[in-house]
């Protein structure tokens, strides 16, 4: 038989807290949303960092979060579409796209994009 577990979800973008109980056989993700809550998520599959968040308290095993870098998972980030709760947890969502770039900002130039044709350079 599995433990279940309680999670809390802050979801910074809505000003909201989500609570909900996992087993601890189950994506976190997938239980959330079978409960009627409203998290983000893209590609379901641990590739894309839209359900990243970062782990205030509690224990996260990810072992299939292979859009997170060792690093970012050291630092407490997970990806709950691919995560299973290892104890309660307490978790709050990302800024946008705050993971993506951690990881892969600092191979494009800083500067801003413009918008339109490039301009003759005569
Ligand atoms: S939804 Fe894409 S990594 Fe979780």
């Amino acid at each position: 038989m599995s433990n279940i577990h309680r999670i809390t979800v802050h979801d910074r973008a809505k000003g909201i807290t989500h609570t909900f109980q996992v087993p601890d056989d189950r994506y976190i993700l997938h239980s959330a949303e079978k409960q009627g809550k409203d998290l983000p998520f893209s590609c379901r599959n641990g590739a894309c960092t839209a359900c990243a968040v970062r782990v205030l308290s509690g224990e996260i095993h990810q072992p299939e979060a292979i859009g997170l870098s060792p690093e970012l998972r050291e630092k407490g980030y997970a990806l709950l579409c691919v995560s299973y709760a290892r104890s309660d947890i307490e978790v709050e969502t990302q800024d946008e796209d705050e993971v993506y770039e951690l990881q892969f900002g600092r191979f494009f130039a800083k500067g801003k994009v413009r918008a339109g044709l490039p301009l003759d350079e005569d």
